[in-house]
């Protein structure tokens, strides 16, 4: 049986206060038995207190991006042995609004992916096509695209070790989720890209859909052969809008 897993990506939201209640409600609600893998991706101020609520417990945590380099003159950057050094496991590459508002190519994001994997986190690619892409019948050629860059620099064998996020971008925010059946095609897509070059990696890779997961649609979408959980944006901010997704992998 897979394993879901549930991501909650915090975004650019958060107080201190916020963090202990959301982060203590979701540690005391969600269990180490329960049908998912429980994670969260908190802005990285708040990651020291992350790890000293969470450290010990079956919940896990990554940041939201990285600089491609180790260390330097970069200000206002984080490296992925900075993020190591607060626990973190996992870490998104080439978010959407990461894409969009800060200009990172697929390339940029292949830089980063590698990045993250030499300092020993494993990267979560985000993956999607915009409304004008869908429309004009694009989208497994940009989510082909996306992830091309990733195999051309790093190889398929890097997927052993990581996760695809599918969010297209028209659901991202706008309570507009993909039909299970949508997500599920472009899902199927993306393992099938994976089979053809190793049957393996494909079989074990974690494909998360994103966009606008709720408690209501979460199990119909955990349902589809290859959805393999959900990265959760505005339902991660709030303790019982999380639980009832991550119940849904029960
Ligand atoms: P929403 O769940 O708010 O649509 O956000 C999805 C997302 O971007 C998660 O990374």
């Amino acid at each position: 049986m897979r394993r879901i897993m549930v991501a909650g990506n915090w975004k650019m939201h958060g107080s201190l206060e916020m963090v202990e209640t959301l982060l203590g409600g979701v540690i005391n609600g969600s269990g180490p038995d329960s049908g998912a893998d429980v994670v969260v991706f908190p802005p990285f101020p708040y990651l020291q207190l992350v790890q000293s609520m969470a450290s010990g417990t079956h919940l896990g945590w990554g940041g939201q991006t990285l600089n491609p380099e180790p260390k330097g003159a970069h200000t206002g950057e984080v490296s992925g042995s900075m993020l190591k050094d607060f626990g973190c496991t996992y870490v998104l590459v080439g978010h959407s609004e990461r894409r969009a508002i800060y200009g990172e190519s697929n390339e940029d994001v292949a830089s980063r992916f590698e990045a993250a994997q030499s300092a020993g986190l494993v990267p979560v690619l985000c993956v999607g096509e915009t409304i004008e892409q869908r429309e004009t019948g694009l989208t497994e050629e940009v989510v082909a695209g996306q992830i091309d860059a990733i195999l051309a620099r790093s190889g398929v064998s890097a997927f052993e070790q990581a996760i695809v996020a599918y969010e297209p971008v028209w659901a991202i925010g706008t309570g507009h989720t993909a039909s299970p059946e949508q997500a599920q095609a472009v899902h199927a897509f993306i393992r099938n890209k994976f089979a053809a070059l190793d049957d393996t990696i494909a079989g074990r890779l974690r494909i998360l859909y994103g966009g606008s997961v709720k408690g209501s649609n979460a199990t119909e979408l955990f349902a589809q052969a290859d959805i393999d959980g959900g990265l959760v944006g505005g339902a991660s901010l709030t303790v019982e809008d999380f639980l009832a997704i991550c119940r849904c992998a029960d």
